[in-house]
C-alpha cells in the first residue's frame, strides 16, 4: 500500500519523539518541521535531529526550523515533564547533522503547494501551521487533512480547562480550527487511554536495539516525570497517537464535531470548545443514544475528535516499529 505523505512539525519532547520513530519507519515523511514548545526551538529543533540519528535516518529526512515564539502571547515550555533540554533521560550525543537552510513555514507551504494529496501531523503548537496558512490560504485546499495531537474533548492538563500545545498558542490552534481544513484532533481524551507500564518499557528493552534502548529510556523518564502530577504507572506518549491514527486509522473510534478555541476566558483560555450535543452517552459518539437521531442544531463540524483507542492494536503497532529498527 502507498504511505501517506507527511509533514510533522513537532517540538520534541519525548512524545514527539515516539511520534517520530512511528512516523519515519510507516509513512512517507516529506520533512519535519520544529517550532517552539516543550523547550525553546533551539533545543527542540537539536532533539529532531538526535532522534533520527538514532534510528539512522538523518540523511534522508530533513529538518527545518519555525517560529520560536506564539503568535501573540509569550511561550511557555514544560521543563517540568520534558527536562531542560526538552528531551532529558536517554543519554545521546550532540547530533553530527544540522537543520536545512530555509524557514519551516516556506517549507511546509513549497510542499503542499508542489505535492499533491500531503497530510501535516502537529504535536505541538500550532504556530507555524497557522503561519503557513496566513502565508498562502490556498493550502487549506490543497492538503488532504490535518491530525494533531492537542485539546482534550473532555478536560485538560496545562489548566483544569487547556491542553498544552493549544493553551501555548490558542490564536493559532483557532486559525487552525477555523481554516476549513479538515482537522483530526488527538485530544487528551484519546491519548490518556495510551499509557505504556513497566511491562511496555521491558517489551522495549528486550528489543536489544538502539530505537529499543532509547524507546525505554524515553518512557521512564517520562512516567517519572508524570508521577509528580497523575497516573503514578504509565507514561502517556500522546503525539505518537496521532500517527497511529494516520497509519491504522482503525485503531481509533472518532465522531465529527464542531471545536472551537476559547480566546478569552480567564479560566479557560485554550480551552478546546468541543460541540458533541448531537452525540450522547458516557462516550460521546461512541455510545450514541436515541438522541443522536435527531437533526444537529450547532454549527456544522469542522473536525472529526479522537474517541476510544484500540489499546492493544496501538501497543503492538508501536512495539513492531521499533522493532524494525535495527
Ligand atoms: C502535549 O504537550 C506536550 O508536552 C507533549 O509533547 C504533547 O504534544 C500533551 O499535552
Ligand atoms: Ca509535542
Amino acid at each position: 500500500m502507498e504511505r501517506k505523505k507527511v509533514i510533522l512539525d513537532c517540538d520534541p519532547g519525548h512524545d514527539d519523539a515516539f511520534a517520530i520513530m512511528l512516523a519515519v519507519q510507516n509513512l512517507s515523511v516529506l520533512g519535519i518541521t520544529t517550532v517552539g514548545g516543550n523547550s525553546p526551538l533551539e533545543n527542540v529543533t537539536r532533539n529532531a535531529l538526535k532522534v533520527l540519528e538514532v534510528i539512522g535516518h538523518a540523511d534522508d529526512v530533513p529538518v527545518f526550523a519555525g517560529h520560536s515564539c506564539p503568535m501573540v502571547a509569550p511561550l511557555v515550555t514544560a521543563p517540568m515533564f520534558h527536562g531542560e533540554s526538552g528531551l532529558d533521560g536517554p543519554v545521546l550525543p550532540e547530533p553530527t547533522h544540522v537543520p536545512r537552510e530555509g524557514h519551516a513555514v516556506d517549507f511546509i507551504v513549497d510542499t503542499v503547494m508542489s505535492e499533491d494529496d500531503v497530510t501535516l501531523v502537529a504535536t505541538g503548537p500550532l504556530t507555524n501551521i497557522a503561519a503557513a496558512i496566513n502565508r498562502e490560504p490556498r493550502i487549506v485546499g490543497r492538503v488532504r487533512e490535518i491530525c494533531i495531537m492537542g485539546g482534550s474533548v473532555t478536560f485538560g492538563n496545562w489548566t483544569p480547562a487547556a491542553e498544552f500545545n493549544i493553551y501555548v498558542d490558542p490564536e493559532a490552534a483557532a486559525r487552525v480550527f477555523e481554516s476549513g481544513m479538515h482537522v483530526k484532533m488527538t485530544g487528551l481524551n484519546l491519548t490518556r487511554q495510551s499509557g505504556f507500564d513497566e511491562g511496555i518499557i521491558r517489551r522495549f528493552d528486550t528489543l536489544g536495539t538502539r530505537a529499543g534502548t532509547f524507546a525505554g529510556d524515553l518512557t521512564r523518564f517520562f512516567m517519572s516525570a508524570g508521577r509528580k502530577i497523575n497516573d503514578p504507572t504509565v507514561a502517556c506518549m500522546h503525539d505518537a497517537c496521532a500517527v497511529a491514527w494516520l497509519i491504522a486509522p482503525e485503531l481509533v473510534k472518532s465522531a465529527p464535531m464542531h471545536i472551537d478555541v476559547e480566546l478569552s476566558g480567564t479560566l479557560t483560555r485554550g480551552m478546546t470548545v468541543c460541540d458533541y450535543r448531537h452525540l450522547c452517552g458516557p462516550v460521546p459518539g461512541v455510545d450514541v443514544c436515541r438522541e443522536a437521531q435527531t437533526p444537529y442544531k450547532g454549527k456544522l463540524p469542522n473536525a472529526e475528535a479522537a474517541l476510544e483507542l484500540d489499546y492493544e492494536g496501538y501497543v503492538d503497532l508501536v512495539c513492531d516499529t521499533l522493532a524494525r529498527y535495527n
